[in-house]
């Protein structure tokens, strides 16, 4: 199974400004195009939060509309800079949206992915007006339920706030702190969860945590500046958007690559380099 992860894609209303000098709108939809030319394609399209760069009028409109050629089936998780009601009221047809709270209380949007084969939970990390992730008592018990459903099968959790440090500073003030300690000890007592996969710092980090493979999806829109010193510069980079491309292979887990958007075509070696 192939499953492609793309991460904050912050699509603004038509005539917006974006918060960087790059046009989000025109970077989702080279996503699309890339994801929909991908040989294998893959099976899963994950996307980790921040569709939308508000909440502004006008965003989710703008959203479906760039998503709309998207030739793979995908979910999507809510992130800080999106609005659950918006979330619910653009994917209301797809059949996989929770329309309503049947299985947890409170206004969180978590699912279950069981289509594929492997699993996925989609969290909600989300405190309404905040960048800053939480994970409340009851998300957290709607987690445990459901990994003590299917307690042998690959599982991946999926939440939009990194529930862990990725080592810069900054953005390790705004990850998911209430609850990730308790997620963690979920994670180390089933096996069968091969990864956690966050978005939101706009940059891709990949670590083992509590057993399972963590990571993070760099963003469609924008790169943060790579600076591990203890106060970095809250900055962003002319890096490519890319996306990550997972690889299950039963017995090994997932296998991460990085796929840059835009013109990086393959060459072939010169029969000197090929010698040489
Ligand atoms: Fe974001």
């Amino acid at each position: 199974m192939l499953i492609a992860q793309i991460s904050d894609l912050h699509v603004v209303a038509p005539g917006s400004t974006p918060t960087t000098a790059y046009d989000t709108n025109a970077r989702l939809a080279a996503a699309v195009a890339h994801l929909n030319a991908l040989d294998p394609r893959p099976d899963l399209v994950l996307i980790t939060g921040d569709l939308i760069n508000g909440p502004k009028p006008g965003e989710y409109e703008a959203l479906a509309e760039i998503l709309a050629p998207l030739a793979i089936p995908y979910r999507v998780l809510a992130g800080n800079h999106d609005d659950r009601d918006g979330l619910r009221r653009s994917f209301a047809g797809t059949g996989w949206m929770p329309m309503a709270n049947e299985d947890i209380q409170g206004d969180f949007i978590q699912y279950a992915v069981e289509e594929f084969p492997v699993r996925v939970l989609m969290l909600d990390s989300v405190v309404a007006g905040s960048p800053v992730g939480a994970l409340c008592e009851r998300r957290l018990a709607w987690t445990a339920e459901r990994l003590a459903e299917q307690p042998e099968r690959p599982t991946i959790i999926a939440l939009h706030h990194p529930p862990f440090d990725t080592g810069l500073a900054f953005l390790d003030t705004l990850r998911c702190v209430e609850g990730a300690e308790e997620l963690g000890r979920l994670v180390r007592s089933s096996p069968n969860v091969l990864a956690v996969l966050s978005g939101h710092t706009h940059r891709q980090t990949a670590l083992n945590w509590n057993g399972a493979y963590g990571y993070v999806a760099p963003s469609i829109a924008y790169q943060i500046a790579l600076d591990l010193t203890p106060e970095p510069p809250y900055r962003w980079t002319e890096e490519p958007s890319a996306l990550a491309l997972h690889l299950y292979r039963p017995g090994a887990g997932l296998i991460t690559h990085l796929s840059p958007i835009g013109g990086y075509p393959a060459k072939d070696f010169s029969r000197k380099a090929r010698n040489s």
